[in-house]
């Protein structure tokens, strides 16, 4: 079986192993029938035979790398509450908004049960008192099926008091965001969540971990991270390993989207799966759209350095795509095509992170907008060589490092130092900056071809807002 196509667009599977998104094919997934004739609340009811210590010890085992963007092992970070602090909290990271992801908003879609027993495993393993599952504000129908599963887990026992039957109770609480990327990040979600405006906190010194909801120590878990969890513990943590590498074992979701010819979210084998493999394999995306040349990709959702054709080979492997100087981020895969207009495409997603910053801190608030600004005017064909200086320089004093400012229109810009060295709370600030990075660092000649050359630059020709 090649590339069958699931039965509504978007997803596809083959004959990769399938952890996450083997219901999708049928068309009520989200309900708890298909959910329990499918081996649903298994992994649950496996669980709570077992003290909670040896659930948690599994999933440790297993090694599930967060898939928010961090890739945190869950197991790892659930140790990291102090201890006897009670009460202490989930909370579901259900905000997807990344440009380029949306593989959270299918789990949540077609397969909410999974989320919900991921969730109760997760608070019976890590000892928490209450789940708080966050659902980003414009996903309304993720939202509906979330809710009407919650409702039928409650009703059937699997959520609430004495879970089938145990001595183990917990809540699930549903809330909808009202549309920040920004929220995505842990501290602003958990400000949302609180009631105050989505607005990330300063960390170090506090982590969620120590001091999080309410004050309260908090496990903040992406929903794919969450998602896993059911087949690990009816399957056993070994069978989870002997999928991918040692380092990225399991599977991983990733959303195709851009110039190929099959766009979609698919679930890949962790680690072991290139971005060759991805982009042109006929199992994936079936290569460029009308025959066309790869110009570029961003490997890792909208705030991830760019690669180009020669890093096709990479495996989807966190480690190997941070030492090629990007990260895998949010699983989300934008691919370029040789009729891409390079400045262009830097603007729409420099202009996103302008528009979300949250405007806590100066370099973050007023450099995404400058940036948008004066990338605007070179794409206008308004712009001269300073402008370009003057991207770097702003961009600059959002990440500082070791960016040579060459005097001359060849730019001579050096890789940025990933991860970059920040002078804002949160990652939103260099998000604005990297597409221009990566834009002006591979493709400089499409700058200097927007733009006239001065020498003499009147001052207010190097401001912005004109
Ligand atoms: C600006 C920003 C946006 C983020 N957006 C999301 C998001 O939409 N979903 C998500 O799970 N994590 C997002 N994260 C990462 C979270 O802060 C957090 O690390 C994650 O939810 C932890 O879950 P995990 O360990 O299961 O990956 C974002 C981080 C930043 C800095
Ligand atoms: S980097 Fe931007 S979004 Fe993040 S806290 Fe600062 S101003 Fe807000």
């Amino acid at each position: 079986m090649t590339g069958t196509y699931a039965h509504a667009a978007g997803f596809y599977s083959g004959d990769r192993p399938r952890i996450v998104t083997s219901r999708f094919e049928h068309a009520d997934s989200y309900s708890l029938e298909r959910y329990l004739a499918t081996g649903g609340y298994q992994g649950l009811r496996k669980a709570l035979a077992r003290p909670a210590t040896d659930v948690h010890d599994e999933v440790k085992k297993a090694t599930v790398l967060g898939r928010g963007g961090a890739g945190f092992p869950a197991g790892t970070k659930w140790g990291l509450t102090p201890e006897g602090v009670f009460p202490r909290y989930l909370v579901v990271n259900g905000d997807e908004s990344e440009p380029g992801t949306y593989k959270d908003r299918l789990l949540m879609e077609r397969d909410p049960h999974q989320l919900i027993e991921g969730c109760v495993i997760a608070c019976y393993a890590a000892g928490l008192s209450q789940c708080f599952l966050y659902i980003r504000g414009e996903m309304a129908h993720a939202q509906e099926r979330v809710a009407a599963a919650l409702n039928e887990a409650y009703a059937a026992g699997y959520v609430g008091k004495n879970i089938l039957g145990s001595k183990f109770s917990v809540d699930v609480v549903l809330h909808w965001g009202a549309g920040a990327y920004v929220v995505g990040e842990e501290t602003a979600l958990i400000e949302s969540l609180e009631g105050n405006r989505g607005m990330p906190r300063l960390k170090p010194p506090f982590f969620p971990a120590a001091i999080g909801l309410y004050g309260k120590p908090t496990i903040v878990n992406n929903v794919e991270t969450l998602s896993n969890l059911p087949w690990i513990l009816t399957n056993g943590a070994e069978a989870y390993t002997a999928i991918g590498t040692a380092t990225s074992p399991g599977t991983r979701m990733v959303a195709v989207s851009g110039h190929v010819k099959r766009p979609g979210v698919y679930e890949i084998i962790n680690g072991t799966t290139t971005f060759r493999d991805l982009i042109y394999g006929d199992d994936f995306c079936q290569g460029i759209r009308n025959g066309n040349e790869l110009k570029a990709f961003v490997p890792g959702g909208g705030s991830a350095p760019w690669f180009t054709p020669d890093q096709l080979d990479i495996p989807f492997e966190g480690p190997q795509a941070g030492a090629a100087g990007s990260m895998l981020g949010s699983g989300a895969i934008m691919v370029m095509d040789h009729t891409t207009d390079i400045p262009a495409a830097a603007l729409t997603l420099t202009r996103f992170y302008a528009h979300e910053s949250c405007g806590k801190c100066t370099p973050c608030r007023e450099g995404g907008t400058w940036l948008e600004r004066i990338l605007r005017r070179v794409v206008d064909g308004k712009g001269t060589d300073a402008d370009l200086q003057q991207l770097i320089e702003v961009g600059t004093s959002i990440c500082p490092g070791d960016f040579p400012h060459a005097s001359s229109t060849r730019l001579g810009l050096a890789a940025v130092p990933f991860p970059y060295k920040m002078t804002t709370i949160c990652f939103v600030g260099p998000s604005a900056y990297t597409p221009v990075h990566s834009a002006l660092t591979l493709f400089p000649e499409e700058f200097e071809a927007r733009v006239t050359k001065r020498t003499h630059i009147p001052v207010t020709a190097v401001g912005v807002g004109e």
